[in-house]
């Protein structure tokens, strides 16, 4: 994927909190990822909590050996600051032949400080203790080298935009699919499927989880492009499909209560 990493490889972002590791371990797979942060939230609920840290690391060691021992590439989105962490890692890969490649991040030290103020507080670490990471991270590639990483690059050397953008332009998401995530957020977004024949023009899908269901339209009108959700009709006992404006998950879970905040359009009743 980038013609200066090998395949497999061990990739270690060296750099102080809010220096961009995370962002530039999102540029490969997720399956890569192993993040000392993750696994403390998946341990403890609370990517934070310190004290889970010692039984995040034993986890994070053993999902880079099973990895390694599988040739799978891994990047490790911690610090990487401290000279035992590396070390540790390094015999990881030693021991199953990888290379290990360390990437030192461009950020500066005010970069660092303005990312990590606007941070949400459980997110951020004082500013003592960034200034500490900063000057660790600021190991010279020489002593990298000697530490046995058999290759050091600054992640401002390395196209990874370009690589982000291929992949994204390759992956051949549906053209003109309605945005569902803009008004709905993410959470919502996961559960809805568009019907495989609809569009383009009119969409009809359903946020759906297990057996329940909840009918999603968007139809072009000259006067609305927004969403409906599907709702019964205002008439009692009529059975046709009916609808209802949806702008919120708000509206949607309105809508499925049966109280939909808007008028009701039934196909049938309403023609
Ligand atoms: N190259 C960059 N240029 C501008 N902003 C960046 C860059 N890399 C990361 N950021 C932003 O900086 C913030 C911290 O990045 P993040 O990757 O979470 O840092 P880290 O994992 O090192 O703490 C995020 O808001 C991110 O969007
Ligand atoms: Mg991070």
């Amino acid at each position: 994927m980038l013609p200066q990493i090998p395949r497999p490889a061990v990739l270690m972002p060296v750099g102080a909190a809010g220096s961009g590791k995370s962002t530039f371990a999102r540029a490969f797979p997720p399956s890569w990822i192993l993040s000392a942060d993750s696994l403390r939230g998946q341990i403890a609920d609370d990517p934070g909590d310190q004290a889970a840290s010692q039984d995040a690391w034993t986890a994070l060691h053993l999902l880079l050996g099973y990895r390694l021992r599988r040739a799978r590439s891994a990047v490790v989105d911690a610090t990487n600051t401290g000279v035992a962490d590396r070390r540790a890692l390094l015999d990881i890969a030693d021991q199953h032949g990888v290379p290990a490649v360390a990437v030192t991040m461009p950020a500066t030290r005010e970069q660092c400080h303005r990312r990590n103020r606007i941070r949400p507080a459980a997110r951020r670490v004082p500013a003592s203790v960034l200034d500490r990471q900063f000057d660790l991270a600021a190991v010279s590639h020489q002593a990298l080298l000697d530490e046995g990483f058999s290759a050091v690059h600054c992640a401002a050397d390395l196209p990874v935009l370009r690589h982000v953008l291929q992949r994204a332009a390759a992956s051949g998401r549906e053209h003109g699919a309605p945005d569902v995530r803009a008004a709905f957020g993410d959470d919502l977004a996961a559960f809805l499927t568009w019907e495989p024949d609809s569009g383009p023009g009119d969409w009809y899908g359903a946020l759906a989880i297990g057996g329940e269901s909840l009918a999603i339209r968007q139809v072009e009108r000259e006067y609305d492009f927004g969403f409906e959700a599907g709702v019964r009709c205002w008439q009692p006992l009529c059975p046709a499909p009916a609808w209802t404006p949806v702008r919120d998950a708000a509206d949607l879970l309105a809508a499925y209560d049966g109280l939909p905040t808007d008028d009701i359009t039934c196909d049938a009743c309403d023609t």
